[in-house]
């Protein structure tokens, strides 16, 4: 069994990006440029987006944050949201998920422009996806591609399970996993699937994302498996100074054991998810997508 360690993986690349930036500087360019809206004060939320600002200097990014209450006016987050669209000095921004209830979300997501969009959420970067155009990938499906590569997994003819229909994660997953590059041949796993357990041990490679802490056990996964696990939910722990610890989809100590391969949590899909959002940022302000 070989340990898929996206924590080292996510701090080559960071190291790639940062190389990258420092040319662009030096040949007169200003730094990329990325804005988050935060709205409201939800715990997670401020998490990732203060992860997401301390990423940015990390790799020599500009970031701005831009908040708003939880009783904020739908007008109002979709005009700042057009002002963004029309910044020059701004390359990318995202809206951080969720919304308070009274905000229509899918609204939210198709006022940014598709250019600035390095969420990946709009429906034209994602139906791009679908037909193979360049496009702006949600960050955890791309961060999980990328290991894939650099880890040179086989997945042509491959029979890919991915659990979890999510816009964020799941959908996108089987559409980039049956691409051509990529060549896998993919069943989209729900709460409505028959016989989950058997079609998951018959998967190649098993890509859990469902947000169901400890959901896939031994005898759900073949011999030699690859599994990817991309459950990060929190539960209580006393052992931690946040009174947290993250847990995956899968139960590692049960499961490791099976595969050829296997990413923990923490220090596998999380941290290429926080690294493929500054990938996308970089393909943004260099023009790379929509050019
Ligand atoms: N909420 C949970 N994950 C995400 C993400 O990747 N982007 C945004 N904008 N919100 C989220």
């Amino acid at each position: 069994m070989q340990l898929i360690d996206g924590k080292a993986t996510s701090k080559a690349i960071k190291a790639e990006i940062k190389t990258e930036v420092d040319s662009l500087v030096l040949a007169g360019h200003r730094p990329p440029h990325l804005a988050a809206i935060l709205v409201g004060h939800d715990g997670g939320s401020e998490t990732y987006v203060a992860y997401k600002i301390k990423d940015c200097e990390e790799v020599g990014f500009k970031s701005s944050l831009v908040r708003f209450e939880d009783d904020v006016k739908e007008e109002v987050l979709l005009e700042k949201i057009c002002e963004l669209n029309g910044d020059p000095g701004l390359d990318g921004f995202i809206v951080q998920l969720p919304l308070p209830d009274h905000i229509n979300e899918q609204k939210v997501i198709e006022t940014i422009n598709p250019k600035k969009d390095v969420d990946g959420f709009h429906p034209l970067n994602v139906g791009r996806t679908v037909i193979g155009l360049p496009s702006f990938v949600s960050a955890t499906p791309f961060g999980i591609i990328e290991l894939l590569k650099r880890y040179h997994i086989e997945t042509s003819g491959k029979h890919c399970v991915v659990v979890g229909r999510s816009n964020i994660v799941g959908r996108p997953m089987s559409i980039l996993m049956s691409q051509k590059s990529i060549n896998a041949t993919v069943t989209v796993a729900h709460s409505r699937t028959k016989d989950l357990e058997t079609l998951c041990a018959s998967a190649d490679i098993l890509i859990a994302a469902l947000g169901a802490p400890g959901f896939i056990k031994e005898h759900m996964v073949k011999e030699g498996a690859v599994v990817i696990d991309v459950g990060t939910t929190r539960v209580p722990s006393s052992e931690t100074k946040s009174g947290f610890r993250l847990k995956g989809d899968v139960i590692f100590e049960e499961v490791a054991p099976k595969c050829s391969y296997i990413t923990p949590v923490p220090g596998g899909v999380g941290p290429m998810t926080r690294v493929s959002l500054l990938s996308n940022t970089l393909l943004a302000a260099k023009g790379n997508i929509y050019s």
